[in-house]
């Protein structure tokens, strides 16, 4: 493992979003180990409706969801992390003929598996160590017939539409001819119930956004002052997502590895997007995408969808 390409890739993205005249920092650096664990923590707060709404709907709906798989599926799960929601549906498919997480953190992949090994001793569990934004082969003898994709945790959401699109025909891809693919996708709802789950309370969500900012001190020698940056999430109606803003409270001027960056009181770094789509504006980014939108489920209060989509 060497540490030197990731921090000089962060360096190189820090430098160049700070550049721009909205500043930007990508998303995937919220995910450091304080950072992974605080979304942990994101995913049980009672203003964080999303994930316990997925988790809900796949309990509920779970043998409707089994039943449009095909007989027999190979399941590839893309960016499978805990797995903690696939075993919702593995209850409903005793006759899957394998499982295949995909994640890029290999480590927390290989152990994750050995888990659920232990916990579905029938279950052929095939991981694959990849980054699914990017083309890669399934294992060689899960076949190519029955094949279905699993995309949960409304992940869709927080890729800018045409590369939301660009990443549903690449699953197509993967996935091949006759593929089946079910996705979680936030639904658009009051401004103030999306609002509040992306600031919630407790301050738990401006903690992980704030903690972009610290890691840039820690890797990177970073001089800024945490206290003098606050977090901000607005739902862009107009954009139809939720915008996840880091706010100087100041002017300022902060430090990073030798090169000097200002800001005005009031000027905001830019740090993620989590786009809400109605069921009708979904299935129609999926058909875009080569897919044939099929059943629907959503809960009661029609906060979260969960979509089927099939490859002809
Ligand atoms: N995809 C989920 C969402 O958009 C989870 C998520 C991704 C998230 N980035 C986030 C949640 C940042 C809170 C903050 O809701």
């Amino acid at each position: 493992m060497s540490r030197l390409p990731d921090d000089r890739a962060f360096l190189e993205d820090v430098l160049a979003g700070f550049a721009k005249p909205q500043k930007v920092l990508p998303a995937k650096y919220f995910y450091d180990a304080a950072g992974s664990d605080l979304f942990e923590e994101i995913t049980r707060l009672p203003e964080y409706y999303p994930t316990r709404t997925e988790l809900g709907i796949l309990d509920a709906r779970g043998p409707e969801i089994a039943a449009a798989l095909p007989p027999r599926a190979t399941l590839v799960e893309f960016g499978s992390g805990s797995t903690v929601k696939v075993r919702r549906l593995l209850r409903h498919l005793p006759d899957l003929r394998a499982y295949v997480p995909v994640d890029v953190s290999e480590s927390f992949l290989l152990s994750e598996a050995a888990v659920l090994r232990a916990d579905f001793p029938k279950l052929r569990v095939e991981p694959v160590a990849a980054d699914f934004t990017q083309p890669f082969a399934l294992p060689a003898g899960v076949g190519t017939e029955g094949v279905a994709g699993f995309f949960p945790g409304s992940t869709i959401g927080n890729f800018e539409p045409p590369e939301a699109s660009r990443l549903l025909a690449q699953f197509g891809r993967v996935l091949g001819n006759g593929a089946t693919l079910i996705v979680g996708v936030d639904l658009v709802k009051d401004r103030t119930v999306l609002e509040a789950a992306y600031d919630d309370a407790a301050g738990v969500t401006a903690r992980f956004n704030l903690n972009l900012l610290a890691r840039i001190n820690r890797e990177l020698g970073g001089d800024l002052d945490l206290a003098s940056f606050r977090h901000r999430a607005l739902f862009n109606g107009h954009a139809s997502r939720i915008e996840m803003h880091l706010v100087s409270t100041r002017a300022q001027t902060v430090g990073v590895a030798g090169r000097c960056f200002a800001f005005t009181e009031g000027e905001t770094i830019h740090t993620e997007n989590s786009y809400k789509y109605t069921v009708e504006s979904f299935r129609a980014l999926a058909a875009a995408a080569g897919w044939v939108p099929g059943a629907v489920w959503t809960d009661p209060e029609r906060l979260f969808a969960v979509h089927a989509l099939r490859r002809g």
